[in-house]
């Protein structure tokens, strides 16, 4: 099974992923890591790891249909079954999702439906939820939706400041998703 990561920023999930790939517990090879901002963290990451690293900037093409036009010839070249989405901050076009359908997994660090959006461990802390939590989902037309592959409920502690919320959360999701793209990787 051939594994796309997308991601654009820091990109611990990334290197959780990598970690259990490389440690044989995940049934796939990764193959590119597809980044959209030439100064993410998670391009280091990639290259100290040795996974080839595509880079598609939006601005290098007149439309979303010609950016994801390119990635999916991208995909098609290295024969890719499964794309882990790990903090990639652009929305996928509906003919895109549709093309990999059930093929495209999420992390969000929130227990979805509640707290969608790019700040959500901060809404949760912010609105005093007595919990939040970690998903990971097939992608859907939908932002931050579509069928949950596995799911963590998080208590927010009294003594949780917004770091430590985030650090908790992190560490769950460097968990979670390894767990999902394992399952996943059995059955493709
Ligand atoms: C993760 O917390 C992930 O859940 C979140 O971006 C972060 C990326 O961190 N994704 C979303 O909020 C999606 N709506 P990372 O670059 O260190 O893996």
């Amino acid at each position: 099974m051939n594994l796309a990561i997308f991601a654009s920023g820091n990109g611990s999930n990334f290197s959780a992923i990598v970690k259990e790939v490389k440690q044989g517990k995940i049934k796939a090879k990764l193959v590119i890591l597809v980044c959209d901002k030439p100064e993410a963290f998670v391009i280091k990451r990639a290259l100290r790891h040795k996974v080839k690293v595509v880079l598609v900037k939006r601005e290098d093409f007149k439309n979303r249909a010609d950016f994801e036009t390119a990635i999916i010839q991208m995909l098609k070249a290295y024969k890719i079954d499964l794309i882990a989405l790990a903090g990639f901050m652009r929305i996928l076009s509906p003919a895109f999702v549709k093309l990999y359908r059930n093929r495209i997994m999420n992390i969000h660090p929130s227990l979805l439906p509640a707290f969608k959006g790019s700040h959500a461990i901060k809404d949760a802390f912010d609105c005093k939820a007595g919990s939040t939590g970690v998903t990971v989902h097939f992608v859907d037309q939908e932002v931050d939706h579509g069928p949950v592959i596995l799911q963590r409920k998080v208590k927010i502690e009294n003594r949780d400041t917004l770091a430590r919320l985030e650090k908790r959360i992190h560490t769950i999701e460097h968990k979670l998703y390894p767990e999902a793209i394992k399952l996943l990787a059995a059955t493709l």
